[in-house]
């Protein structure tokens, strides 16, 4: 059975990241659509550094660890014997933490800084300014930006999204709001037979579209469906 996975906010709520949209969902007054942009980039470079420094300042905390649901996904894809691709909107880096093997984070990840010159991404856990320049870069003209897409970006990896939606036989939507596109269309591109699952608090634009919902938290629900469903797979 070839398994893709769809993470979003939801999911790394419980361990204490804010969601987007949620009551917390402004940022100074901010909407995250007026910050992540690369026109806000251009006209206000600082405020849009100082966003993501806090977010990764915040990210960086002791306490801030995978919850049951990252760790479920992990230990499941560990046994796993087909295909599984784990696609996180998410610039956390909890999937990885867990010990998730196959993630491709299509928003990019908060602990790594690309090169505006080169698009060369390194790894990096600092705050960024900017004047932060690209070390690597011999010209020094290149200065550092967060490895995350903006709105107006196209997100990593869509080719190998859309292969992996094309031929999957589970699709597992859990803590996303599904209003952002690319992400909130995969669902659309799985076969007919696939079966669809939602994992969310609430229900979203695109729940109709899944064969079956589940409404509840994401650290009771994700371990108790991946429980469940490889009590079937055993049958
Ligand atoms: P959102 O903040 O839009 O949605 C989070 C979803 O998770 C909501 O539907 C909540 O109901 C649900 N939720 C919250 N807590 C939960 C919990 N403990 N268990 C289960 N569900 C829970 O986040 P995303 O859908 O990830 O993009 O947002 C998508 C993209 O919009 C982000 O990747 C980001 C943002 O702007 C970029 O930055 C490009």
């Amino acid at each position: 059975m070839k398994v893709v996975v769809l993470t979003g906010a939801g999911i790394s709520a419980e361990s204490g990241i804010p969601t987007f949209r949620g009551a917390e969902g402004l940022w100074e007054g901010h909407r995250v659509e007026e910050i992540a942009t690369p026109t806000a980039f251009q006209k206000n470079p600082e405020l849009v550094h100082q966003f993501y420094n806090a977010r990764r300042r915040h990210l960086l905390q002791d306490h801030i660890l995978p919850n049951a649901a990252h760790t479920a996904l992990a230990d499941y894809e560990a046994t796993h014997d087909d295909e599984f691709l784990l696609i996180t909107q998410n610039v956390d880096n909890l999937h990885f933490v867990a010990g998730s093997q196959n993630i491709l984070p299509m928003h990019g990840q908060l602990m790594e800084a690309k090169c505006t010159e080169t698009d060369k991404v390194i790894p990096w856990h600092l705050d960024l300014t900017p004047h932060t320049p690209d070390p690597e870069t011999p010209s020094r003209r290149g200065r550092l930006r967060p490895n995350v897409v903006w709105f107006g970006e196209m997100p990593y990896g869509m080719d190998k999204i859309r292969r992996a939606a094309q031929n999957a036989d589970l699709f597992l939507a859990i803590g996303t709001s599904a209003v952002v596109y690319p992400a909130a269309g995969i669902v659309q591109q799985t076969p007919k037979n696939c079966r669809r699952v939602e994992i969310n608090l609430d229900a979203t634009p695109q729940s109709e579209v899944f064969t079956e919902t589940i409404r509840g938290l994401a650290s009771i629900e994700v371990p108790k469906f991946l429980k469940r469903l490889q009590s079937e797979e055993t049958i």
